[in-house]
């Protein structure tokens, strides 16, 4: 970790584990280090990056005029899988918030991105994944996602398997009530009881510009994704169903005839977050022609579970890398 502080310090970048996915560090203060966030990642330069800060009281420095039920939010949720978006200080460079008004901010949980983040203030820092692309929840992954992109500036630090597993739930904090841009861990009951407001309604994909996981083919494996019921998978013929990897809550019942030859039985929807991008990285390197995935049932988070696989299945398949 003190390696890690004078590497970004020094310019470098770091891929920093978090409890969500691991993200790729840059201080948010350096405009070469945050402009090599984007080469490295491949991603536009419009698209936002989230500014890590170490604790609540940072708020005010980089946002204006920030609701009170957003200052509630960040009170209550922080150190958390929460990213408020809030209008932005004017100090707050373009670069950062892909010219918008606002900026993103989130203080992490994970005591080694607390720790790194406490020795060298704000890091600006996306998801360490090539843009698209499945997100990062181990350091191996990182290395798989980045190595050829980074250099002897940079380093990865292993803060071992993410606990949530899936991105931060973002919250629009820039209007009257708060209004979730990216569901995640925490449930629509409990932004509500933490805010004291109740949501507005999203407004669908589309609506939102500039939020790269808003996009519909976004964390995408390059193997085939496809969704079903289990009494779907039931019916399939046996030649699909064994070139398949099946991924499906333990408590869904598939037909004993139906063998696939691998399978991933989450016993919860935390659990089923925790292992999905993980799994969806697995086929990747296997000889398996699709995953076929039972979506979990039920609020929580199974609603940005489902929200990831319909993006899984909507880019995957496709052979070129982006
Ligand atoms: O869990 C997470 O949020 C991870 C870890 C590393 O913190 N980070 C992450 O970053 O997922 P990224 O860049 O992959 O996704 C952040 C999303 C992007 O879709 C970006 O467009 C959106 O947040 N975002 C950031 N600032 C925004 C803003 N001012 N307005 C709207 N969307 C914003
Ligand atoms: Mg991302």
């Amino acid at each position: 970790m003190a390696a890690a502080v004078a590497c970004l310090r020094a310019g470098g970048l770091v891929g920093l584990p978090t409890e969500t996915v691991y993200g790729l560090a840059a201080l948010a203060q350096s405009e070469d280090a945050v402009r090599r966030v984007f080469s490295v990642k491949g991603r536009p330069a419009d698209h936002p990056l989230i500014v890590h800060l170490a604790q609540a009281s940072q708020l005010p420095q980089w946002g204006r005029d920030v609701p009170e039920y957003a200052q509630r939010l960040a009170w209550r949720l922080w150190p958390g899988p929460l990213t408020l978006v809030v209008p932005k200080q004017e100090s707050v460079p373009d670069l950062l918030t892909g010219g918008q008004d606002s900026v993103g901010l989130r203080v992490p949980s994970h005591p080694v991105a607390l720790t790194v983040l406490t020795g060298c203030g704000p890091l600006a820092a996306p998801s360490a994944n090539r843009f698209g692309r499945v997100s990062p929840t181990s350091a191996a992954a990182v290395a798989e996602e980045l190595a050829t992109h980074l250099d002897e500036r940079d380093l990865i630090l292993d803060g071992g398997d993410c606990a949530v597993g899936i991105e931060s739930t973002i919250v629009d904090c820039t209007g009257g009530s708060p209004r979730v841009l990216r569901a995640g861990f925490y449930s629509d009951d409990v932004l509500e009881e933490a805010s004291g407001v109740a949501l507005s309604q999203p407004q669908g994909v589309g609506a939102v510009p500039r939020v790269s996981g808003s996009l519909a083919a976004h964390y995408a494996p390059r193997t085939q994704v496809t969704l079903m019921s289990a009494g779907d998978v039931s019916a399939l013929p046996d030649s699909r169903v064994r070139t398949a990897w099946l991924l499906a809550m333990s408590s869904e019942q598939v037909a004993a005839e139906v063998a696939p030859r691998r399978a991933t039985r989450p016993g919860t929807a935390d659990e089923y977050a925790r292992t999905l991008y993980a799994t969806l990285r697995s086929a990747d390197h296997s000889d398996v022609a699709e995953v076929i995935a039972v979506p979990p049932l039920g609020g929580g988070i199974a609603v940005a579970v489902r929200d990831r696989l319909r993006r899984a299945s909507a880019g995957s398949g496709s052979q070129t890398a982006t």
